[in-house]
């Protein structure tokens, strides 16, 4: 396991997260924002889909998503089971999901005492338009809101309402600098929860990093972030991703602009 710690700040981990949650102290996190896998690897590789022909970096070939379905939920359930001990009392957990798994992740964080509050729907305004002729074209994500031992945590919407629907482009290339990975999900969404349920200096927690999206934006925030990744080159790549965020925000206070 590799753990780089820049003044207690920013905390990345190249190491199974859930070996690594088990060390974080209790109550020590504001917000779980996490992208698991979707246990869909083995799901679309047995309808033999063409889509490991059309995109190059297709997902259910990268190898992260393979677990059999008990496996998956198992994880899923220490998950859930670490995340209630690290949360502080009140906090939140937005994790993303495939609509086809949202209600076994409901019945799971269930189990350890979450409170429910919504399914929402994240739309990608520019999917590629895959087989359109076809059928109808992938262009949405579920994401799940939970609070830990509350019923009610931070909610900046400062007297706005805020739908449970939240739509962007897809990913832009200007975000994929530091490395290419399969499902990152754009600044613009994460920022969107950062700034709804946390306060800076509040601590955002991502299990399952990937590129580093919720680190970038948690720091542009003013958030501290602890990231767990398995998979060292999108660590490698989360890690400069990061912490280059980290020195234009260094550089940005220097020279007075924010
Ligand atoms: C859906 S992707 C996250 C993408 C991320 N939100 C982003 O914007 O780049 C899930 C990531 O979890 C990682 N992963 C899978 N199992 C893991 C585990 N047990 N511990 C830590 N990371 C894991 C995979 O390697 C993959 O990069």
């Amino acid at each position: 396991m590799t753990e780089v710690n820049i003044e207690n700040e920013i905390v990345l981990y190249n190491a199974d997260c859930l070996q690594t949650l088990k060390k974080l102290e209790d109550n020590s996190v504001d917000l779980v924002l996490t992208d698991p896998p979707y246990n869909l690897g083995n799901f679309m590789r047995d309808r033999q889909t063409n889509l490991k022909k059309m995109r190059d970096n297709f997902f259910g070939d990268a190898g992260w998503d393979d677990l059999g379905n008990e496996e998956w939920k198992d994880s899923m359930d220490i998950l859930f089971k670490e995340i209630s001990r690290v949360l502080k009392k009140k906090g939140s957990v937005i994790m993303f999901m495939s609509l086809i798994r949202v209600e076994t992740i409901v019945e799971l964080a269930a189990r350890h005492k979450f409170y429910y509050k919504t399914t929402g729907i994240w739309h990608k305004k520019n999917p590629m338009p895959r087989n359109m002729n076809l059928h109808f074209i992938n262009s949405t994500e579920g994401w799940l809101y939970f609070i830990n031992d509350g019923k009610t945590g931070t909610y900046n919407n400062e007297g706005k309402v805020i739908h449970d629907f939240i739509e962007t482009s897809v990913t832009p290339g200007s975000e994929k600098k530091f490395g290419s990975h399969p499902t990152q999900k754009p600044e613009a969404l994460f920022e969107h929860f950062i700034d709804l349920l946390t306060n800076e200096n509040d601590t955002v927690l991502d299990p399952f990093m990937g590129s580093g999206t919720a680190g970038v934006v948690a720091k542009r925030r003013g958030r501290n972030f602890i990231g767990c990744e398995l998979e060292s080159d999108y660590y490698e790549g989360a890690l400069k991703r990061i912490t280059s965020e980290q020195k234009s925000l260094v550089l940005n206070n220097s020279s007075g602009v924010n």
